[in-house]
């Protein structure tokens, strides 16, 4: 583990789309960054289901998302959330990840607490979210398990 000192962190929120961090790069203070990637490095060294995803892809999934959190320390990204949200029913958090030297010192949780306090996610009726290995993260942030809808999932044929 790596102990880090809290004044070293960033913590961005970026806007619908996170276009300075998607087109430009852009980390803490605006500053170009490579936070491209620098996000890819974290996809594809820190979770099991976002190895190998493409530039292209990487700036398609940030296009799409309602709110991005990226957490920064020495010009590296560290930690990243995002989510997607019609701002009043509905919204679903995306991959959640920290680097692994740097888990379990409180760095998930404010990737998701940043997440759940931005404007268009804060007054949602219900956030949902997937995971495989996390859930007594999610649960000590305040998600339930849920035990009476299902899980569906309809994969696409044609993903390249
Ligand atoms: C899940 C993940 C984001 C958590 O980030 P983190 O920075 O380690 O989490 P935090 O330190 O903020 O955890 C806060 C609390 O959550 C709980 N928690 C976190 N990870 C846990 C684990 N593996 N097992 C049990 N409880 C856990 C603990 O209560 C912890 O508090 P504590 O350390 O004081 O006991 C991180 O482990 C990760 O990136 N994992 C790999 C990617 C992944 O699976 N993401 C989840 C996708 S759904």
């Amino acid at each position: 583990m790596t102990f880090f000192k809290m004044q070293d962190l960033k913590l961005i929120q970026h806007a619908a789309g996170a276009p300075g961090l998607r087109l430009l790069g852009l980390g803490p203070n605006y500053l170009p960054s490579k936070g491209l990637s620098k996000l890819k490095l974290l996809f594809d060294q820190h979770a099991f289901w976002t190895k190998n995803r493409n530039y292209k892809s990487i700036r398609r999934l940030l296009a799409g998302s309602t709110v991005a959190v990226t957490l920064w320390r020495n010009g590296a990204i560290i930690g990243f959330g995002r989510a997607t949200s019609d701002g009043i029913y509905r919204a679903v958090l995306w991959d959640i990840i920290v680097s692994d030297e740097l888990q379990r010192q409180g760095l998930g949780r404010k990737v998701v607490e940043a997440l759940l306090a931005s404007p268009k996610i804060n007054k949602v009726e219900r956030v949902y979210l997937m995971t495989t290995n996390s859930s007594e993260f999610y649960r000590q942030l305040g998600f339930e398990k849920c035990s009476k809808q299902n899980l569906f999932i309809r994969s696409s044929k044609n993903f390249y």
